[in-house]
């Protein structure tokens, strides 16, 4: 088994298993798995809700044999939806968008709509928690979060009842959250020993900075390339080509988005930076610039965010 505390002290790079059984086939969710695994990355965000539900099947099937040298993340509290519909989406997803590629955002939408938000109770923890354990082919989650909740839901006795019992069984090894809402975000991450690790979004506001520095749970970060797409760098290929002319160490930086990235890894001293990536290219590259973030020095990347900040033009409460 892999030490958690690592998690508090390391920087890891995590694959985003959000799409496997959903818009990641099976097949191509394997390859990627094989790939990132092979290439030395130990952590595996998924839910119970990722993939219409199939996600957590496909994670466990390939941690046979190699269970104990990964440490996977799973969530409760939201649900995929019921079978049928399941297998509607994905056959359309599949299949009607080969014909008509318009129907592709109206398919995800029904899809995502399909998810039901449950109330954060101790029975659907508790069922959960058994589906998870069952369909990951494992006898223990390592790190089990509510999905999406409110700090008041973490609060409540009645789950953490139910979370410590498992706790106590082997059954899951550290429990957290994922943030429902921004305002509590410095709150929840500082609340340990309450919360062992809390996951959020990637920010470049002051609250997203306090949060990083002042954490006692473990940060698990994600969403770096959602954040560039609203963030109105998208085809600012010129605001590339002067960082790197002002900074050469950065020649090895290809785009943008690879650029927010090694910012993001650079910014997080321990703790997990989540990335989905399923194309072969995406899964190199993001390992190599994890590996490389420590090459450009702190005063580097600082004025490289001011210079990425000035040009960005994000909604108010992003900036
Ligand atoms: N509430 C929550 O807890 C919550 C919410 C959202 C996400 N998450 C977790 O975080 C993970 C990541 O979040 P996310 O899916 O929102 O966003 P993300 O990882 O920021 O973005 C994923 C997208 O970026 C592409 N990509 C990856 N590397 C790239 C690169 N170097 N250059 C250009 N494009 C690249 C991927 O394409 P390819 O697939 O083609 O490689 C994919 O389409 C999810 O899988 C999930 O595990 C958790």
């Amino acid at each position: 088994m892999i030490d958690l505390n690592l998690l508090r002290t390391q920087r890891f790079l995590g694959l985003g298993c959000s799409t496997f059984g959903g818009s990641a086939a099976t097949g191509v969710a394997k390859i990627s798995l094989a790939k990132a695994f092979d290439q030395g990355i130990v952590y595996f965000d998924v839910a119970r809700s990722y993939g219409y539900g199939q996600a957590e099947g496909i994670v466990g099937q390939f941690a046979q044999g190699k269970r104990d040298k990964m440490i996977i993340a799973s969530k409760f509290g939201i649900s995929p939806p019921p079978i049928p519909f399941k297998s509607l989406v994905l056959w359309g997803m599949r299949n009607i968008r080969k014909a008509l590629p318009a129907s592709r955002q109206t398919l995800a939408k029904a899809g995502v709509n399909a998810l039901t938000k449950t109330q954060f109770t101790p029975q659907a923890a508790q069922s959960s928690l058994q589906t998870s354990l069952r369909e990951l082919k494992t006898d223990y989650i390592d790190l089990f979060l509510l999905h999406e909740s409110y700090y008041a839901d973490c609060l409540r006795d009645d789950i953490r009842e139910v979370l410590e019992r498992a706790k106590e069984k082997g059954q899951i090894r550290a429990w957290g959250a994922t943030l429902g809402e921004r305002g509590c975000l410095q709150r929840q991450l500082s609340s340990s020993p309450l919360l062992e690790a809390v996951q959020f979004p990637f920010g470049q506001d002051t609250t997203y900075a306090q949060a990083l520095g002042s954490a006692t749970a473990i940060p698990i970060v994600y969403s770096v390339l959602n954040y560039y797409k609203s963030s109105g760098l998208l085809g600012r290929g010129d605001v590339l080509a002067e960082i790197k002319a002002d900074f050469p160490g950065l020649h090895f930086i290809n785009t943008l988005p690879e650029l927010l990235l090694y910012l993001a890894f650079h910014q997080l001293q321990a703790g997990v930076m989540l990335s989905s990536m399923t194309t072969a290219n995406n899964i190199d590259r993001n390992i190599f610039l994890f590996t490389e973030c420590t090459r450009a020095s702190p005063a580097e990347m600082q004025a490289v965010q001011t210079r990425l900040k000035s040009a960005m033009h994000l909604a108010p409460e992003m900036v």
